[in-house]
């Protein structure tokens, strides 16, 4: 028997738009041993979502098994979702990574780590939600013009909070890429790489208040913060109860802030108090960078 967790993430961080994402302690899970047949059981959060005949995870599995020629005579499939879906926290790249963790695993382990991420990314389509799932951290990455995926990993500084605020509402993907431009001006183009180059300055030397002018995106958040609840009111509240910096979690709908360890239980009572006062269902919580990635348990 083996078992992997594997993260959520948060892409994009504002002015990181599908190349910048952290990985999150939060996990779905997922328990794989050879069996003589396939069997698929789903268990969790929204479980009801999820259905066996088109399933994410084991077309991830498919992809590897034809990938690399091997294909075990059956398996016992356990999933544990804890990751909320189309909330923007990357459930789908956990899905992905997980499928292709426990694939690898059922044929040997041929592939390491940068072929799991180059696969992963050719499925999801851009890597910046699959490298953290994968390795954890923060991490910039980007496909080169040879369709190769490179990145750089960032640890988060250690005092690092980021409190989310996970709607019950959902917005897809899909809907979310929607509604942006096909054209980004010059100036919105040099706002964004300034930003976010200087961004990736604040991460590495955990320079709070540079983090915080430089999460400031002219290319995705402005068009779809029409797709999220009281976006700007949330923001304010998390900043003025002492975060340092907020942007939307991936395409959403969570949102999310930045700040050190002692303002997180303020941060989110602010986030959790507007919701209920503005009557929109969902939960703030508290979570943490994911530093070290899927964590593996390895049964009898
Ligand atoms: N970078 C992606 C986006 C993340 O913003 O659309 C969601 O998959």
């Amino acid at each position: 028997m083996f078992k992997v967790l594997v993260p959520a993430t948060t892409a994009n961080l504002g002015p990181g738009f599908d190349s910048l994402g952290m990985a999150l302690t939060k996990y779905s899970t997922y328990e794989c041993e050879l069996n003589d047949n396939i069997d698929i059981q789903i268990e969790g959060i929204e479980k009801e979502k999820l259905n066996v005949e088109n399933n994410l995870v084991v077309n991830s599995m498919n992809k590897l098994f034809d990938y690399v020629g091997k294909y075990p005579t059956g398996y016992t499939l356990k999933i544990n979702n804890g990751i909320p879906m189309a909330r923007g926290l990357g459930s789908s790249a956990s899905a992905i990574v997980g499928g292709l963790i426990v694939a690898n695993e059922l044929v040997g382990n041929p592939l390491g780590k940068e072929e799991l991420l180059n696969l992963a990314t050719e499925i999801e389509g851009h890597p910046d939600n699959v490298a953290p799932a994968l390795l954890g951290e923060l991490i910039l990455s980007t496909k080169t013009s040879d369709g190769k995926v490179i990145y750089r990993s960032i640890k988060p500084f250690e005092d690092l909070r980021c409190v989310v605020f996970i709607p019950e509402y959902e917005v897809s993907t899909k809907d979310s890429r929607e509604v942006l431009p096909e054209y980004i001006s010059m100036e919105d183009t040099v706002h964004n790489s300034s930003h976010l180059g200087l961004l990736i300055m604040g991460f590495l030397t955990g320079d709070k208040e540079l983090i915080g002018i430089t999460m400031d995106d002219r290319i995705h958040e402005p068009y779809r913060k029409v797709l999220i609840k009281k976006f700007d009111e949330f923001k304010k509240a998390a900043l003025d109860a002492g975060a340092f910096a907020f942007s939307l979690s991936g395409s959403g709908s969570t949102i999310i802030a930045y700040c050190s360890e002692s303002e997180s239980n303020m941060v989110c009572e602010a986030m959790q108090n507007l919701a209920n006062k503005s009557n929109i269902a969902g939960v703030a919580s508290v979570l943490e960078p994911c530093v070290n990635g899927p964590i593996y348990e390895r049964g009898d």
